[in-house]
């Protein structure tokens, strides 16, 4: 066991540490104010938000979750309808399709960016498509003009999942204002995380971000009158209250996570454990995520590809550091999905993804010592 000081994965408390004034005076706040729910906390971080991602509409809901499930509610989605999404992904993205009866349709992932194949969706649509769900993993934004394209032309709606990228670009736009409904989670390890759950839907979109905003409190308009069955979908005012202290450094938070990105990249190099050479990288044994060149990665993770991944992840558990396999199972192979009948081999690069990925800590606080003590462990590894 290493005498060294651990690194998580996350540190949280680091965090915490440098704004705990503020998160206690917002709690404060919403404590006297003695307004729970809704109110003009999460109003103003609707408007934060909203403006942050180039959308007019911010609607705060429960979580991430909550955003997929009301946005698919707010186009309609029907059982028996289908919905054409990413096979690797965290559960509630084809958990949200599936609980409205309706059935994700699977596109294998690009094993370099770890989105969907965007060129694989128009043979996948069929009479009961009804959107195309692209998730933009680990923060970086998955090819949205092909998506868009394909979805224009198919009179289809699109639903990003972009809950693990708040403030990601794509040419020059932001993720969650590119489709029909952007969907955002607060999860407490997010980049913009809280104290507990919630989430955001944000839109360009006048007429959705009404039913999204019916949806979340019941469909009530007026007060005690549905107009449309909805639920209870609606934010606390502590998180967002905590959320508008924390939101003030997100952008620095942001850039932290990218300068970590860079270091790790030059650091990999110069250990001689990864090259971006193609044809020459392959042999590696850390292939490195890459950027697209679309538009800015937010790093919410950073996810490299490794060979024995699993005896890898041992070896730096022992030296103290930790790190996370999202996803071990690709949605399509878990067992809650069986009587949808797919089989083992379908999604290739989703499976291959599984068997490989590792994330590393890449958190705002992370030291450049800390990342060298990472890259050196993993060296110690293989070299
Ligand atoms: C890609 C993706 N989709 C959906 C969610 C669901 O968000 P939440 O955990 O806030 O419900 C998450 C977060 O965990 C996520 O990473």
């Amino acid at each position: 066991m290493s005498t060294e000081l651990s690194i998580p994965i996350l540190d949280l408390k680091a965090q915490y540490a440098t704004i705990h004034d503020e998160i206690h005076a917002a709690i404060d706040r919403v404590l006297e104010s003695q307004q729970f729910i809704l109110g003009p906390e999460v109003e103003a971080l609707e408007k934060e938000v909203a403006t942050y991602s180039q959308c007019q509409f911010g609607i705060g809901v429960s979580s991430g979750t909550d955003a997929l499930l009301v946005s698919l509610m707010a186009i309609g989605l029907q059982p028996g309808d289908e919905v054409i999404t990413s096979p690797y992904s965290f559960f509630a993205t084809a958990g949200a399709i599936a609980r409205l009866g309706a059935r994700p349709v699977f596109v294998d992932v690009d094993v370099d960016t770890l989105n969907i194949n965007a060129a694989g969706i128009e043979a996948k649509i069929t009479e009961r498509t009804r959107a195309v769900l692209p998730v933009h993993l680990a923060g970086q934004v998955a090819d949205m003009d092909v998506i868009l394209e394909i979805a224009r032309s198919h009179h289809l709606f699109v639903i990003e999942d972009a809950c693990q990228a708040i403030g990601a670009d794509y040419k020059g736009r932001r993720a969650g204002s590119l489709g029909h409904l952007g969907c955002f989670s607060f999860f407490p390890s997010k980049n913009l995380g809280g104290a507990g759950d919630s989430g955001m839907v944000v839109s360009n979109d006048a007429v959705l971000a009404d039913r999204v905003m019916l949806l979340r409190n019941h469909g009530h308009r007026p007060k005690y009158y549905s107009q449309i069955i909805g639920g209870n979908f609606r934010m606390d005012a502590l998180q967002a209250a905590i959320l508008r202290a924390k939101f003030t450094y997100l952008e620095s938070w942001t850039e932290h996570r990218r300068q970590n990105a860079d270091c790790y990249r030059r650091l990999f190099f110069q250990a001689g454990l990864a090259s971006d050479e193609a044809g020459s990288k392959e042999q590696m044994p850390v292939l490195l995520p890459k950027e697209t060149g679309w538009g800015r990665h937010i790093y919410h993770l950073f996810q490299v590809r490794v060979r024995d991944r699993d005896k890898l992840m041992a070896h730096l558990a022992q030296c103290g550091i930790g790190t996370e396999i999202y996803y071990p199972v690709p949605l399509h192979l878990q067992a809650c999905f069986k009587g949808m009948n797919f089989q083992k081999g379908d999604f290739p690069n989703a499976e291959r993804l599984a068997q490989e990925i590792l994330a590393l800590p890449i958190y705002p606080e992370l030291s450049e010592s800390q990342i060298e003590r990472v890259v050196r462990t993993i060296k110690e590894y293989y070299l």
